[in-house]
């Protein structure tokens, strides 16, 4: 997602170099292992498409916002005043990094959905002051802002051996590494079906020895109105995020929506506990879909869902993970209980 134009065949790495900017200048390039590509992305998102939009109601999957706008879109939502998990985590981690460093003596720091692994920062501080880590392995499917990413830590952190890895963190496939630590920060946990995080759990917990460590960030279940206004900002940055993947549809299979028929709504779903991301369409839309030859029809009103945000309680999570084999130790909450940090073991 949001690649480079060339291409790479899977596995193979960018060379590390310095490579000259037209104005002169050097810039280093980071060198990243590509484990879901351009094809890969291609295919899934075809078959995606032909099912997700020819369904009643119709959907897609949350991962395909995030090309280099979609990651960009993103990084603004975590700024907004009313999107209150990224300060949260952030508060929680400043407080507990070195307990966390202290407990796992972590070697290897894993990271899925690594975005801009700001937050992260916090741990490669306190695992680099206790003297355990070697590795950080930052794990997105944009490859954009894992670029940025790398090169940014990179940069800052010289003595640290630095692998960005391209994939989809569904798969369950992790790199090997001494004593790793697995964080999944972000709450973007709560982006998967229940299903698929007990899938999710199921693989991780499969990759992982006893005794290594998920550290895992979940924004928790509170007042529906405060949740809302996190997902429907009064400057309109989410519904931009949102209508994105639609700019994603016409960059990667020649679609032609046309974003501004649809509008951003964003739903409490008092039973599930989570929160729903929506494209309303305005009026009755066609899309052609070229590269599928596929027709589809939107009623003016009808909706495609585009995410869920699950909101989690204390209970429910131990209990997922418990059955996929982790056993939860830490829980810390932000000053507000808005939002937890869980440190689990694997059994
Ligand atoms: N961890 C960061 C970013 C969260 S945004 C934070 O806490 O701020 C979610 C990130 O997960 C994005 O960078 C997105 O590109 C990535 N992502 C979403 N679905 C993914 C998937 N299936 N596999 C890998 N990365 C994914
Ligand atoms: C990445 N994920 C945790 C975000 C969330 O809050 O569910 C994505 C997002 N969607 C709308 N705003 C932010």
């Amino acid at each position: 997602m949001g690649r480079d134009p060339r291409p790479l065949p899977a596995g193979r790495r960018h060379r590390t170099h310095r490579g000259r900017f037209p104005g002169g200048g050097f810039v280093r390039i980071p060198e990243l292992t590509v484990r879901f590509t351009e094809a890969d992305a291609d295919r899934e998102l075809r078959a995606e498409v032909r099912e997700g939009l020819t369904d009643h109601p119709k959907w897609l999957s949350p991962k395909w916002f995030y090309d280099a706008a979609g990651s960009e879109l993103f990084e603004r939502i975590t700024e907004l005043d009313e999107y209150y998990q990224t300060r949260a985590e952030h508060q929680i981690l400043r407080r507990t990094a070195l307990t966390i460093a202290e407990l796992t003596n972590a070697a290897t720091l894993v990271e899925l959905g690594s975005g801009s692994s700001e937050k992260t920062r916090l741990l490669l501080d306190a695992l680099s002051k206790h003297g355990t880590l070697r590795r950080f392995v930052p794990l997105d499917v944009s490859e954009s802002a894992l670029r940025s990413a790398v090169a940014a830590i990179e940069a800052d952190y010289p003595d640290l051996e630095v692998s960005g890895v391209v994939d989809d963190f569904t798969t369950g496939r992790l790199d090997h590494g001494e004593n790793r630590l697995v964080a999944f920060l972000g709450g973007t946990i709560g982006n998967l079906l229940p299903e698929e995080r007990a899938g999710f759990f199921a693989s991780l917990h499969a990759a992982m020895r006893p005794g290594e460590w998920l550290l895992l960030g979940t924004d928790l279940v509170k007042e529906p109105s405060r949740v809302i206004r996190a997902y429907d900002d009064a400057r309109g940055v989410t519904a931009e995020f949102n209508r994105n993947v639609l700019r994603v549809l016409n960059n990667r299979l020649g679609a032609d929506f046309d974003a501004d028929a649809f509008e951003h709504v964003a739903r409490w779903n008092t039973d599930q506990e989570w929160i729903e991301m929506r494209l309303r369409a305005t009026r009755a839309v066609h899309v052609r879909v070229r590269e599928l030859a596929l027709d589809v029809d939107f009623a003016e009103g009808e909706e495609i869902r585009t995410e869920i945000s699950a909101k989690f309680r204390r209970n429910r999570i131990a209990d997922e993970l418990a059955v996929a084999g982790f056993d939860l130790g830490s829980w810390w909450l932000d000053d507000a209980s808005e939002f937890a940090l869980s440190l689990s073991i694997a059994r």
